[in-house]
């Protein structure tokens, strides 16, 4: 059986952008798919290398765990854990990092990219592809959903996993492949990409004020309510047109067309429209955040059985490691 696997990282409630990119995609395939055993970890490890406090990282496992299960994934029919529970991780990540050319992954584009913007990183974030490869070898997952922003990580696993298997035993690694999700570019509410760092998110699982004054803060031109107005090039119409039935999609783009109808009644009948679509999520949501031993009870049992799997894939990997005579 194929196995799918995917993490996301604790570095807050997952906004509009990582539920319809990533969270409905992939509870839908977890709980209807046959075809393949899924993995679904909290990448809490990797938050580590952007967030310092640990608390922030605990809280936030809390939410990102609430907000797929509010979406409605079924755990018996996947594996759903910490990642930090599951510690042969960090062995095999170790293994990876004591033969993987230093010089190769300098050229990796998040480390350029980082090293740019912020000049001092640490060694966990230079090493990330590797502890992420370790997630998906460990496994031998190979179907990855992700987004375009990790591609270059999945050619890291593949790469790493060729080279052992080639030093090895050719049956010890799986090839992973990526999937690449279809709606992970979701713009925000400045019309860049919707992400925690830009302050640009529609947040779904904030109280009925913020998300309120989030959707009023989405950026239009300034054409009065009497004038006509292009529903191709403005935001709210986008982000209506991402979650409302088509034929409510087309009456507001009618009312653009025709003028009479302003932005802030766009933005009101998009605010309605977020509220009553999510409502039962956010309802799950907010009931779930006030049951945290029932979200630990829930990630330990998802441990358990992964660590199961992984401890016995580890101990393959270690005899191989120990008793060959292999050259890196
Ligand atoms: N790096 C991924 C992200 O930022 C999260 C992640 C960690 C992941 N390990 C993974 C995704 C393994 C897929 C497979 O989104």
């Amino acid at each position: 059986m194929e196995k799918m696997l995917t993490g996301i990282r604790s570095t807050g409630t997952p906004h509009l952008g990582n539920i319809l990119g990533v969270i409905i995609p992939s509870v839908f395939r977890a709980n209807k798919s046959t075809k393949y055993s899924s993995f679904i970890f909290i990448a809490d490890l990797h938050s580590m290398v952007q967030i310092e406090n640990i608390r922030t990282i605990k809280n936030n496992t809390y939410q990102i765990a609430a907000a797929w299960l509010a979406f409605g994934l079924n755990i018996d029919n996947c594996l759903f854990f910490r990642q930090s529970d599951v510690s042969s991780v960090t062995e095999l990540a170790w293994y990876f990092n004591c033969f993987y050319p230093y010089q190769r992954l300098s050229l990796a584009h998040a480390f350029k990219k980082e090293i740019k913007n912020k000049g001092k990183i640490s060694v966990g974030l230079f090493t990330y592809p590797i502890l992420m490869a370790a997630d998906i070898l460990l496994y031998n997952a190979k179907i990855i959903p992700v987004g375009k922003d990790q591609l270059q990580h999945i050619e890291i696993a593949r790469c790493i996993a060729n080279y052992f298997n080639k030093k090895i035993d050719k049956k010890l690694f799986v090839l992973p492949n990526a999937i690449l999700q279809k709606n992970t570019f979701i713009l925000g509410t400045d019309g860049k990409k919707m992400s925690k760092s830009q302050k640009n998110c529609i947040d779904i699982f904030s109280s009925d004020e913020v998300l309120k004054k989030q959707i009023m803060s989405i950026r239009t031109d300034s054409k009065s309510v009497e004038e006509k107005k292009n529903p191709e090039t403005d935001y709210i119409m986008y982000l209506y047109s991402l979650i409302a039935p088509l034929d409510k999609i087309e009456i507001m783009k009618k009312r653009y067309i025709r003028g009479g109808y302003g932005y802030y009644e766009a933005k009101i009948a998009l605010y309605e429209y977020i509220i009553h679509k999510f409502s039962s999520e956010r309802k799950k949501f907010f009931s779930f955040m006030k049951k945290k031993p029932l979200l630990d009870h829930i990630l330990a049992l998802g441990a358990k059985r992964a660590k199961r799997i992984a401890n016995e894939r580890l101990n393959c990997i270690r005899k191989h490691l120990r008793y060959n005579s292999i050259n890196f």
